[in-house]
């Protein structure tokens, strides 16, 4: 069998050494290619579990990404293996211009000028918004800044996407694109939403969380729905 794309194992994040834990002994695997939803209510702690991924708060535990174990000296070979996309896309644009924003990971990788333009401008066109690649990206709608913001996460092609709250602010087209666009990929993805109809529609598995702790992992959407209620 394959590694797991991601697994955390008893993992524990508190934002200040000695405050109260946010996540509790958190534990679950994710397979290659798999397609999980995150669940939970407003401050259950679906963004500190994401960020906790990719380092962005400090964990006790384990949390693997493939073969490689998170520690301070492997996060940067970590975090080129995931594509994220920020709950709000401001806090992940870096550039003023669509097409150079998109690029950037790529450009990081040091591909070729051909190389990059092309792909760039492949993932913005099916999103849907290749027409904006030369826009000025703070004259774009909330929508349209998520979906740049996506391309963003996208375009290395990473095994594994940890998206918070990507069909927030989209409108049902958008929605629709989304989710098209994602069950064509076979990347793992784990999905923090509120959107019920958009995790039921793409994803297999639901994990959800209660104050911080996993209070259900399973495959049954009617069990899912029936809790969610
Ligand atoms: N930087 C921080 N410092 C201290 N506490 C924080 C910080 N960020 C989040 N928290 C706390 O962690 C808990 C979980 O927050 P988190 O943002 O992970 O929840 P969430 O499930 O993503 O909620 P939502 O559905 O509203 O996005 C909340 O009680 C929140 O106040
Ligand atoms: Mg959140």
């Amino acid at each position: 069998m394959s590694e797991p794309a991601l697994a955390f194992r008893h993992v524990s994040v508190r934002y200040e050494p000695g405050a109260a834990a946010i996540l509790s002994g958190v534990s679950f695997s994710i397979a290659a290619g798999e397609r999980i939803a995150l669940l939970g209510l407003n401050g259950s702690g679906k963004t500190t579990l994401l960020k906790s991924a990719v380092g962005l708060v400090p964990h006790e535990g384990e949390i693997r990404v493939g073969d490689t174990v998170l520690a301070r000296q492997t996060l940067p070979k970590i975090r080129e293996r995931i594509g994220f996309l920020f709950n709000v896309p401001e806090d992940q644009i870096l550039f003023p211009r669509v097409i150079d924003d998109v690029a950037f990971a790529l450009v990081r990788q040091g591909r070729s000028r051909d190389e990059v333009s092309a792909r760039a401008t492949e993932v913005l066109n099916s999103l849907g918004i290749g027409h904006l690649a030369e826009s000025p990206v703070h004259h774009l709608s909330h929508g349209q800044k998520q979906r740049v913001a996506l391309a963003g996460a996208l375009v290395a092609a990473p095994r594994l996407l940890l998206l918070d709250e990507p069909s927030a602010g989209l409108d049902p087209p958008g929605k629709n694109v989304l989710a098209h666009l994602l069950a064509r990929l076979d990347a793992a993805m784990l999905i923090a939403t509120h959107d019920i109809a958009f995790a039921t529609r793409l994803c297999t598995r639901f994990i959800m969380l209660e104050g911080g702790r996993v209070a259900f992992d399973g495959t049954d959407t009617a069990e899912v729905l029936r809790r969610w209620e």
